[in-house]
């Protein structure tokens, strides 16, 4: 399950990927925000980084403006590795050597085609498992 959450400056981008996801027939839980009136981006960050963390989602989608913000406010919850991606060969990369569990996107950097190439490559590719990429990780994670 996908948890998925943005702000008003994400919202016109997220229903782009919604429409993505529901083609593909892939398992959401959607937290918000539900229109473009303005609200709080570290709201539905949290919202959907604690979704994750604690195990209710597996993964998770954020999209504010820029992603920046969304991305800052998740990465503040332990276990998560929110990955702000531009570009498919970064999508595809903080998967196999992060193991992101969120992607972050900025709706008013990137369009709405990149953006959807990039969803689909972080959803499909799978964490490499090698070794050294499992001890940089655990050491992202250590007190
Ligand atoms: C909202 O105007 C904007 O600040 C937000 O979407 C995001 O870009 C913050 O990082």
């Amino acid at each position: 399950m996908l948890a998925l959450g943005c702000d008003h400056g994400g919202y016109p981008l997220m229903k782009e990927v919604i429409q993505y996801l529901d083609e593909q027939k892939i398992a959401y839980k959607n937290f918000g925000t539900f229109s473009e009136e303005s609200v709080d981006y570290p709201v539905y960050g949290k919202m959907v980084a604690k979704a994750v963390a604690e195990g209710e989602c597996e993964q998770g989608i954020l999209i504010c403006g820029t992603g920046i913000g969304i991305s800052i406010t998740a990465n503040k919850i332990k276990g998560i590795r929110a990955a702000l991606c531009g570009d498919v060969f970064s999508a595809k990369a903080t998967r196999e050597h992060n193991d992101a569990n969120i992607l972050a996107l900025g709706a008013r950097v990137t369009g709405p085609g990149l953006a959807l190439e990039i969803v689909k490559a972080f959803l499909e590719t799978p964490f490499s498992n090698d070794e050294r990429h499992v001890r940089r990780i655990r050491q992202i994670e250590a007190e």
